[in-house]
């Protein structure tokens, strides 16, 4: 497809009014999809308001028109340490290289969602607001930054954006358009985030063996009579609580009543609920640093504080969990409202489905790694996979809703694929091949997976030899790191099997990669642009071009964490 093809229609082109004879464009990166929804949600409620607008992914934006827009609206998500987006880096190297156009003629606005758990919070979205600035872009309205919780921000933004782009004489129709519709996610069901959908969970069990150095569990959930349905590569929304044992011990710490009651978000609850269900009490964020700097007077806690200290704060926050500031920084004599003061409401999280309604009419699985270490000498648990692994009772249920992915499909059943995964990263591929069994898929499938062992962390081989069997599955190959003396990833082996991997490309494979986006999902890249070179004849430039090019087209695409 083309990138001109890819833009997505927003609405039947109105009379526009003379006035607003502009153009926009809605411009988002988006790594999970929240910043596409709200880009779209924005689109349509300007075209609502007569405005010609267009939303477009980074991804497939051509940057040599940046130089023609009118009127530009970004929003973007952060990844990872600070990064854009993996399909828009492109365009923010182009648009930060000396390559990029003045643009006098613009004027713009950017929203930025993120996470406030890093230190370089929102920062592709201020990268991008500072550029353009320097660029000689004129800004619409000021930059805002979202937290997890991006909802209500994100809709103030929204409506006060709209209400400055309004062609004149009609400002005040663009707010209640603006309140309705800029958060709605593209989703039908009745179950979301706001209303998670109570799963009965049928089974939790070990995937890996004995002696294994990972617990990598199964999870099966009943969705029942909730009418949620999924596609193969979808992810699912779950609500995690806190480990009672954790907010326990924070209670005890303060010197609080664990039935103190609290208000959050105009309802009354007692405290130990509220810590509960309500915050992440688990890592501390850089915000309840400065709140605890403050509500203690602690000047160890103060020096942190200052801008030039960026390093020993990120250490110190790898360090120190929540707890771990109380109990090294008390402060007695505290109200409850103090504490929650710094602390920020608990945030659903998304796991990549590894089951196919096609094979299990009912029912969504999960493949969940728990993660278990040790600080300071206390054991601990992550806030999500802690929670998962304690769900074994016979009545347990887990708050959940799904959350469409926007590419992360299966082609048409005859196009070929090449699934790449290690660990977890398998997950949507079990998906994806249960779909493609049930439906009789004539397309070829290839897999790679990789793990530590092959005794203990060999997930689901009895399935996938089942698949090889009955030719569903047409090769896989996997890499076992930590069985020989030197590390294999699955990258090793995309590079042994190359001139095939090269083959099926040029067949029209689709290529997947799911699982660890800090070092996998990047080597897996360079891995791949080094096949192409070697057996297309192609130049380096040029092997990484056709390698963008597959990004572009969809024919390459990450669901990566
Ligand atoms: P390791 O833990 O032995 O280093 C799933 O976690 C699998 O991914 C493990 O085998 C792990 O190996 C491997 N892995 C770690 N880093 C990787 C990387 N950069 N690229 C690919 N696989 C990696």
């Amino acid at each position: 497809a083309t990138a001109l093809a890819e833009r997505v229609p927003v609405a039947v082109e109105t009379a526009a009014p003379a006035a607003a004879s502009r153009t926009l464009t809605v411009l988002y990166a988006s790594e999970t999809g929240n910043s596409a929804a709200l880009a779209k949600a924005f689109a349509q409620d300007a075209t609502a308001q007569g405005i010609h607008a267009t939303a477009v992914s980074m991804a497939d934006y051509k940057v040599r028109g940046l130089k023609d827009e009118q009127d530009l609206v970004v929003i973007t998500s952060t990844h990872g340490e600070g990064d854009p987006p993996q399909a828009s880096v492109g365009f923010f190297e182009f648009l930060e290289s000396r390559k990029a156009p003045k643009l006098p003629q613009l004027r713009f606005a950017v929203l930025a969602l993120g996470d406030s758990t890093y230190e370089k919070y929102c920062e592709a979205g201020k990268r991008i607001d500072r550029r353009l600035e320097e660029l000689g872009a004129q800004r619409i309205a000021a930059r805002v930054d979202c937290d997890v919780d991006y909802e209500e921000p994100a809709s103030a933004w929204h409506a006060n954006v709209l209400r400055a782009l309004a062609p004149v004489g009609q400002a005040s129709a663009a707010a209640p358009v603006a309140a309705s519709s800029a958060v709605t996610p593209a989703q039908t069901a009745a179950f979301d985030k706001k209303n998670p959908y109570a799963a009965s969970v049928i089974d939790n069990i070990v995937l890996t063996g004995r002696g294994s150095s990972k617990e990598t569990r199964h999870i099966e959930l009943s969705l029942a009579d909730s009418g949620l349905t999924y596609q193969p590569g979808d992810a699912l929304g779950i609500v995690p609580r806190n480990d009672p044992a954790l907010v326990a011990s924070l209670i005890e710490k303060l010197k609080l009543q664990a039935d103190a009651p609290v208000t959050v978000k105009q309802e009354t609850l007692p405290l130990h609920e509220a810590l509960g269900g309500a915050f992440e009490v688990t890592a501390a964020t850089p915000r309840f640093l400065d709140h605890w700097a403050s509500v203690t007077g602690s000047s160890e806690l103060e020096r942190l504080r200052s801008p030039e200290e960026g390093a020993a704060r990120t250490a110190f926050l790898h360090n120190h969990h929540i707890l771990d500031i109380v109990n090294r920084f008390p402060a007695s004599g505290i109200e409850p409202a103090t504490l929650l003061a710094g602390l920020r409401p608990l945030q659903p999280r998304l796991y990549s489905i590894a089951s196919s309604l096609a094979a299990t009419p009912e029912e969504v699985h999960l493949t969940v790694s728990t993660v278990r270490y040790n600080l300071h000498d206390v054991p601990r648990a992550g806030v999500a996979s802690g929670y998962l692994a304690s769900l074994t009772g016979e009545d347990a249920t887990l708050p959940v809703y799904v959350q469409p992915s926007a590419h992360f499909h299966l082609p048409a059943n005859d196009v070929p694929i090449i699934m790449i995964g290690a660990g977890t990263g398998v997950a949507p591929y079990r998906a994806f091949m249960q779909q493609r069994e049930a439906e009789g898929a004539s397309g070829r499938s290839w897999l790679f997976f990789g793990e530590r062992n092959f005794r203990s962390d060999f997930l689901y081989q009895v399935e996938w030899q089942a698949l090889l069997k009955s030719g569903a599955l047409s090769r896989m190959d996997v890499a076992f790191s930590r069985d020989g003396a030197n590390k294999v990833y699955v990258q090793d082996r995309l590079r042994e099997q190359g001139r095939d991997i090269y083959a099926w490309l040029e067949d029209g494979a689709r290529i997947y990669v799911c699982g660890d986006a800090t070092h996998m999902a990047p080597d897996v890249h360079k891995a791949l642009a080094g096949v192409i070179e070697a057996h297309s004849g192609l130049s380096h430039e040029a092997a990484n071009e056709y390698l963008n090019e597959l990004q572009r087209d969809r024919r390459y695409l990450l669901d990566v964490y």
